[in-house]
């Protein structure tokens, strides 16, 4: 006797370097399945089709969503493009989307998609596949455990600039690791790459004269600053030192390590703070295989839609992220003024060019 395994029937609109990745990465699952890609350039689709397997191929999402009805959309195209797509796929009954980050390139356009979404019942997950990381949930998860006591403050940096396209990616993750969301943004935005400095890179230098690089603070509502820098001359992996009243924790991204010290006491008067620290031991960090935290996304995409909960990436979690981006771009605009979030109406019509 066969058990008929449901299998939900995925569809992926636009098919760059990202869209086909996240289209393999369905491969393998139980209870999924990729069925349909679209994507507006014939290349692309030549590529998915020898790279994905048996998929049906369409010019455009329109088409596809009219003739496969997928369960469930990976929206893969870059963010300018959202929004539109988003609206399309909740009005032909798409019931959970798997939208790449950035969620939207301006805050009206992620409002609009959250409220697409809501209202048609679809459930709207964004790709800030950190959420899904073992390493990350083990730092969330230590943090919560007090193992730095209270969180005070701290400092994240990446290379390559982008305070857009990388920092949404950021931005997300420490508000997801220290539960908490901007109140408060104070940033310097430079473009370009700093050729006194460092050499120079044709591609980069592209990619930062529309989605600079930034240095800046961030204060959150539970009270903790961050210090961060993804200036061009950055020359290190991606970290986050988190600072408490009972020690420090560092991570760094590259080989997902981690730098542990602390006291058993924590200090609430200054004079203690100048109390030792030792180095301490975590449990060791388990990476991920590449795709295991996207399959993870996808997995929990399905279990929402089958209970109703709230994603833990949910379309408010990546409006956020993008409000903090904008944030940036304001107190920069505005010579280094502390900007103040949430950020007022007239800010959700500021438009960004994040890839
Ligand atoms: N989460 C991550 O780690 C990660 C990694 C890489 C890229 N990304 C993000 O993924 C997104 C895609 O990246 P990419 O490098 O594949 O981009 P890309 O520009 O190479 O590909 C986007 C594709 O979308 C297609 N497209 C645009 N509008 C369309 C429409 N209306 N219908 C159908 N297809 C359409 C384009 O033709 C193109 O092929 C970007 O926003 C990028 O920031 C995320």
């Amino acid at each position: 006797m066969t058990v008929d395994t449901h299998h939900y029937r995925f569809a992926l609109v636009g098919c760059g370097g990202r869209g086909r990745q996240l289209g393999r990465y369905v491969a393998g699952m139980a209870e999924a399945q990729l069925v349909a890609v679209a994507d507006l350039a014939p290349e692309r689709l030549d590529l998915a089709r020898s790279e994905l397997g048996d998929v049906a191929c369409y010019p455009d999402h329109l088409s596809m969503l009219a003739e496969v009805r997928p369960d469930v959309m990976i929206l893969s195209t870059t963010g300018p493009h959202h929004a539109a797509i988003t609206r399309d796929a909740t009005r032909m009954g798409v019931r959970g989307i798997y939208c790449e980050k950035p969620m939207a390139c301006s805050l009206a356009d992620a409002d609009q998609m959250i409220a697409d979404c809501t209202a048609a019942g679809t459930v709207l997950v964004i790709g800030h596949q950190r959420r899904w990381m073992k390493p990350i949930l083990q730092v969330r998860e230590a943090l919560r455990a007090g193992v730095i006591g209270r969180l005070t403050h701290g400092y994240v940096y990446w290379p390559s600039g982008r305070v857009g396209s990388n920092g949404t990616h950021f931005f997300d993750a420490i508000a997801f690791m220290i539960d908490s969301q901007p109140v408060e943004v104070v940033g310097r935005l430079v473009p370009g790459i700093d050729t006194a400095r460092i050499e120079d890179h044709p591609v980069y230098r592209e990619r930062l004269t529309s989605d600079p690089g930034a240095m800046g603070f961030i204060t959150y509502s539970n009270g903790v600053r961050l210090a961060l820098d993804c200036l061009s001359n950055v020359m290190l992996p991606n970290a986050y030192t988190f600072c408490g009243t009972k020690g420090w924790l560092t991570l760094c991204e590259a080989g997902w390590t981690i730098d542990h010290r602390a006291r058993d006491e924590e200090a609430r008067s200054i004079p203690r703070a100048w109390l030792p620290l030792e180095r301490r031991e975590l449990p060791a960090l388990t990476p991920d295989t590449p795709g295991e935290a996207e399959r993870e996304g996808y997995r929990e995409l399905i279990r929402c839609i089958e209970t109703g909960a709230r994603p833990t990436s949910s379309g408010e979690d990546g409006r956020a992220a993008l409000e903090t981006i904008v944030a940036f771009h304001l107190s920069s605009a505005a010579g280094m003024r502390p900007v103040t979030l949430p950020l007022p109406p007239e800010a959700r019509d500021v438009v960004l060019t994040i890839h």
